[in-house]
């Protein structure tokens, strides 16, 4: 197995696995090292069907719960992550933010798998939340220490929310809106050890997060904003291109995401599982 490194702030290629096969327990701790060395890894060229997709991902965890979005027929945990050639609807997911993050025990990781790309457009974008607390100015890390941030689903998935009752008709992705998005609330601290390796780093950032613990509404989110402008500075992303038939999983505890659009008239299709979190908190 070869790990190459982007050679931007996170992200790595993987070669030499053949991921349409189970994996023995060496290749599994190889990669998993891999990840948390490179909280994104890409492996290019593998032909997985869905069980292949739920069985590297039960190699690294249980299933995480995935709220909101139905499962594709026949499969209890895969969402279709999808936008149609002639889909109207915004791009989903073009924000960043970290998986369910409004959840108790959001998960550790994410995989997705590419079936139909389009040919230009639609890369991934990720941040790395280690770098950016390892380089944050004194004074801005001064700010966060000891902050609680207040993680809700109610922005996105409220019936009133960003893919509720309005953007339903408009969009391919089976997206269920409910008022379970006004309760899903759940508070993390914003500096946080990464469960597994111990490193410290920033988690979430304001969309998910809806507000600091004790804080004011304006004084939550000024400090939100001016952290957001910091944690997704350019030297701390790695743009991800896809290819049809490649893997990705990355580490939700030490980056954020987004999608991106810029492929209107192609679509787009990939198959996403949660790996939830098996590890303990340090
Ligand atoms: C996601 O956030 O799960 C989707 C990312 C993408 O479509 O690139």
């Amino acid at each position: 197995m070869k790990v190459t490194p982007s050679g931007h702030a996170c992200g790595a290629e993987v070669t030499g696995v053949d991921l349409s096969e189970p994996l023995d327990d060496a290749t599994v701790s190889k990669i998993r090292a891999a990840w948390l060395e490179h909280h994104v890894l890409a492996f290019p060229g593998q032909a997985m069907s869905d069980d292949d997709l739920e069985r590297f991902t039960l190699s690294f965890g249980p299933f995480g719960e995935d709220p909101f979005i139905a499962p594709i027929p026949g499969r209890d945990h895969i969402i279709a992550v999808k936008r149609e050639a002639n889909e109207t609807a915004p791009v989903f997911a073009e924000n960043w933010h970290t998986d369910w993050s409004f959840q108790a025990t959001p998960p550790a990781g994410t995989c997705l798998y590419a079936i139909t790309i389009p040919p230009t457009g639609g890369d991934t974008l990720f941040a790395n939340q280690h770098l950016a607390l390892e380089q944050m100015p004194d004074e801005l890390r001064a700010k966060l220490e000891g902050k609680i941030a207040i993680h809700s689903a109610r922005v996105p998935y409220a019936k009133e929310g960003v893919y509720g009752d309005a953007d339903r008709e408009k969009r391919s992705m089976d997206i269920r809106a409910s008022d379970e998005a006004l309760t899903a609330e759940h508070k993390h601290p914003i500096i946080r050890k990464h469960p597994e390796t111990g490193c410290e780093g920033v988690f979430g950032c304001v969309g998910y997060i809806v507000g600091i613990e004790g804080m004011s509404e304006t004084e939550s989110m000024a400090l939100l904003a001016e952290l957001y402008i910091w944690q997704t500075r350019p030297e701390y992303q790695y743009r991800h291109k896809w290819r049809e038939n490649m893997l990705v999983m990355w580490d939700n505890r030490s980056v954020l995401h987004m999608a991106t659009g810029g492929y209107d008239g192609h679509a787009r299709l990939l198959h996403r599982t949660t790996i939830g979190q098996q590890r303990k908190e340090f």
